[in-house]
């Protein structure tokens, strides 16, 4: 049975800033941001939404009344999440009319459990083949103002329906992973912001990709000319870039990944969701891809796992995107100056705080929101 991505899309919230703005108030020079970094823009939360909400917006655009009915699994990974115990995906049943006879639960390991999700999706469909499931990623990645990270912030959500006979992407059975104890990003209980070591997350993640992907390689007996594209989990756009040319030259990955940061580097890091937006961006970017051509994909979550994996696209998968509304969500965005964004992440309401008065509605722009009671 073939089991894999069957819809897909992404949602981001209406605020953005430039990071060349940002450089200049900060006495740096752009360039850093936007050749060093590979970043233009980041996405900016608003206050009247957290995961919950993102998710919601990204899950609507792929869901309709019949997919409800067949959805009996809803695995909502993420980092930002708005309580200690009730999963995140819960919210998303009321919110979005889903099933009660279904299994609502919430996964963590920083920007990896997106991976495990769809990998554990795939195990349910094998042993209940008409089923569906949503997979949801959805993050807020905040450093913090004048932090080092502070260019490589972003927020947004992907969701995800896994099926068999899935219309994009087929999932294949031979990942390769690694775990190690590191703590390169951590987050403990009751912070705000992750405590990074930047250096040592970035050498981690060239490192796990060194071993994971030439573990596949060999496993399989490929080289890198068998794939069409390789797709990486981007907290900005020259890291995956730099573990790509730290394996290969090959000059077709060399161009396919240039599709594949297209949606990253005007967003920012989406942590969780981060690895499938790159996935998004090379299929609705790049118009030189064939049915049946072999992907691969890097997910990295800190802490420190990696995992490679492959899927082969779906003859006629072109028609089951969302390229158009991506497209124009990014372009409707509203710019702020860096003065304004400063304001809004100094006096953020965290929903976590205000949990038990939090009601999620539909605002008018048919958006959902959240809102303290
Ligand atoms: N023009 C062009 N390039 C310039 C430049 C200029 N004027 N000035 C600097 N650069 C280049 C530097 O040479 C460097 O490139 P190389 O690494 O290729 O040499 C790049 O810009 C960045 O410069 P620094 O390394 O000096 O930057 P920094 O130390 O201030 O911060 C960072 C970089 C460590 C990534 C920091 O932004 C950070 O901590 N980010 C958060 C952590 C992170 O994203 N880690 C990634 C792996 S962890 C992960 O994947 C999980 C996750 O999602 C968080």
């Amino acid at each position: 049975m073939e089991i894999g991505i069957d819809k897909i899309a992404f949602y981001v919230p209406s605020y953005y800033i430039e990071l060349s703005e940002l450089a200049t108030v900060r006495g740096i020079d752009p360039a850093k941001y936007t050749v060093g970094l590979g970043q233009n823009k980041t996405a900016i939360i608003e206050k009247t939404q957290d995961c919950v909400t993102l998710a919601a917006n990204a899950a609507k655009q792929i869901l309709n009344t019949q997919l409800i009915n067949e959805i009996d699994l809803v695995l909502f990974a993420t980092e930002s999440s708005v309580d200690e115990s009730k999963a995140g995906s819960i919210f998303l049943q009321s919110i979005l009319n889903l099933r009660k006879n279904c299994r609502y639960v919430e996964l963590k390991q920083a920007c990896y459990s997106s991976a495990i999700a769809i990998n554990f999706a795939k195990n349910h469909i094998m042993v209940n083949p008409n089923s569906k499931v949503l997979v949801i990623a959805s993050d807020i990645a905040k450093y913090g103002t004048n932090s080092a990270g502070e260019p490589t912030q972003g927020a947004g959500a992907i969701a995800m329906v896994i099926s068999k006979n899935p219309s994009i992407l087929v999932l294949n059975d031979d990942a390769t992973f690694i775990c190690e104890d590191v703590n390169d990003f951590f987050r403990p209980t009751h912070h705000d912001v992750p405590i990074v070591d930047g250096k040592l997350s970035t050498e981690t993640y060239i490192r796990f990709f060194q071993t994971t992907c030439q573990a596949y390689l060999n496993n399989q007996k490929l080289q890198f000319n068998d794939f069409a594209g390789i797709c990486f989990h981007m907290p900005f756009t020259k890291l995956g870039q730099k573990a790509l040319l730290s394996l290969t030259q090959e000059e077709k990955l060399i161009t396919r990944y240039e599709y594949s940061k297209y949606y990253s580097k005007e967003i920012g890091n989406i942590y969780t969701g981060s690895l499938f937006l790159s996935i998004i961006s090379l299929l609705e970017q790049d118009q030189s891809l064939q049915p049946n051509d072999l992907i691969g994909f890097f997910a990295y979550g800190s802490g420190a796992t990696g995992e490679f994996f492959t899927g082969r696209l779906v003859p006629g998968y072109q028609n089951h995107l969302k390229k158009s509304y991506h497209e124009a969500l990014l372009q409707t965005r509203n710019k702020l100056t860096i003065e304004e964004y400063e304001n809004l992440y100094n006096h953020q309401i965290d929903p976590k705080r205000y949990h038990q008065n939090v009601i999620h509605i539909q605002s008018i722009e048919n958006n959902v929101k959240y809102y303290t009671k």
